[in-house]
């Protein structure tokens, strides 16, 4: 049963059931919701965009202080962009203000903000903020967060195969070193290890065109919370069941029990 239908259980001591010496390295959110959420409360949808920030500051929160090394927020898909313009510019505006707001507290707790994506497609002001977020955490050595801004699998691949034929027909490169290593480098997560875990919010049940490559075993948690009412102890309740599975892949479970 991957569907959560409500949290369960929280207590303060929540922290503690943690296995410390399984913490996912990786773990990718899709951030989804946030219009359903406003539209339940009567109101229109940039509302459940604007309200959207506490959750990205939890789950950001409890990621570094667990120990978690990667964050990949979902935030800006390439279909977005087929959202109406009114809020596609809101949606621009939020992600100014919010880099604006969360820079001096990551850099407060050593984490560094980065992104994937076509980041050249976004409009000058929200491309200048980011650089200059990025600039400054760029040092720390703590938690990294990746925003996926105007970012998707599929568009992802294309490029990572553009650059690799190139590479061939230039000559830098032969047919035969092209293997799954070299196509993970030519991807925006380069370097990066895969999620162990992604979680969705909003109890869709699907990938939507994101780390389409990266996601080839990882552990997928969905659950019917919208993004806005997501809080840390959600996503500590994400970690507890992927603490709960037996990650095979491909093998047996006695071939797993007999390495432990
Ligand atoms: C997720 O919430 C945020 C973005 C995709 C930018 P949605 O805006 O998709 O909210 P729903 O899914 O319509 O409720
Ligand atoms: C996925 O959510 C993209 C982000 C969360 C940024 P969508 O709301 O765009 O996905 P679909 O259209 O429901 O699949
Ligand atoms: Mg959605």
């Amino acid at each position: 049963m991957y569907l959560q239908k409500r949290t369960r259980f929280f207590t303060p001591g929540m922290k503690e059931l943690l296995d410390r010496n399984n913490i996912p390295q990786h773990i990718a959110i899709i951030m989804d919701g946030n219009g359903r959420w406003a539209q339940k409360k009567g109101a229109m949808r940039i509302f459940g965009h604007r309200n959207a920030l506490a959750a990205v500051r939890d789950s950001i929160e409890i990621c570094a202080e667990i120990g978690v090394k990667y964050l990949t927020l979902y935030a800006f898909s390439t279909e977005n962009w087929s959202r109406p313009q009114d809020e596609i510019n809101a949606l621009m505006e939020i992600l100014i203000n919010s880099i604006t707001d969360e820079v001096p507290t990551m850099m407060k707790n050593n984490i560094q903000l980065s992104s994937i994506g076509d980041i050249g497609s976004l409009p000058h002001s929200a491309q200048a903020k980011l650089k200059e977020a990025k600039t400054l955490t760029g040092k720390n050595t703590g938690l990294t967060v990746f925003l996926a801004l105007s970012y998707s699998g599929r568009w992802e691949i294309e490029n990572a195969i553009k650059e690799i034929v190139k590479k061939v027909v230039d000559g830098q490169i032969s047919m035969d070193m092209i293997n799954q290593q070299l196509i993970a480098d030519h991807l925006n997560t380069k370097g990066v290890p895969d999620p162990e875990l992604l979680i969705r919010t909003s109890g869709e049940l699907r990938i939507s065109n994101f780390l389409l490559w990266q996601l080839a075993y990882t552990e997928l948690y969905f659950t019917e919370l919208l993004w806005p009412d997501f809080r840390r102890e959600h996503l500590l309740e994400a970690v507890l069941d992927y603490q709960r599975r037996e990650r095979r892949f491909g093998k047996t479970t006695a071939q797993i029990k007999s390495k432990s």
